[in-house]
């Protein structure tokens, strides 16, 4: 579980392709997050063009990064329960790790809940608008380093009564 600490925000990548197989296995890794009622509401659109990621890029100003990055994976929801953002959370992280295990850096770029930023991106992909977009996640081999994190905040934690 050394991925937990070791997965940073990476947002500069080297041009080196992720393999289809590696994309697979961290779609994968978002398949068996645990999902509510086990809906698994989650659909995700994988992006390599880099004529789409540099559009995707322009989204927000946080996204700059996405048209440098190899791949990135839409996250997208059918809203079967309400707690659809909760399920996509999970898949979220099961990923992040996933590719950290494997060596690819990675950024969560959150899109709901505004909804300007998820119609950017239906038009971008022609997403219908009963499909919920989540986020982005973008994914390249890192083009810099971080140092893991070590958080623990004794001050947020209560025993027994808050
Ligand atoms: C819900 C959510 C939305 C985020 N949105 C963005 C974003 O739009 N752009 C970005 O560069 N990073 C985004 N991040 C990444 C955070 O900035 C990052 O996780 C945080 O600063 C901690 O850094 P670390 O991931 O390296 O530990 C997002 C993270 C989460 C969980």
């Amino acid at each position: 579980m050394q991925e937990i600490y070791v997965r940073r925000s990476i947002r500069k990548y080297l041009d080196k392709e992720i393999s289809d197989e590696d994309i697979k296995k961290i779609l994968k890794a978002g398949m068996n997050a645990p999902t509510a009622r086990n809906l698994k509401p989650y659909e995700f659109v994988v992006v390599r063009n880099k004529e789409t990621l540099s559009k995707l890029s322009e989204m927000k100003k946080n996204a700059y990064f996405a048209k440098d990055s190899n791949v990135t994976i839409v996250l997208l929801a059918k809203e079967l329960s309400d707690y659809w953002q909760q399920d996509l959370g999970a898949v979220s992280e099961n990923m992040l790790l996933e590719a950290t295990r494997l060596g690819i850096g990675s950024c969560w770029v959150g899109i709901t809940p505004n909804q300007d930023y998820e119609n950017y991106v239906r038009g971008v992909l022609g997403i219908p608008q009963e499909v919920r977009v989540f986020s982005l996640m973008t994914l390249g081999y890192p083009g810099e380093v971080k140092q893991p994190n070590d958080n623990y905040y004794e001050e947020k934690v209560h025993y027994e009564k808050y």
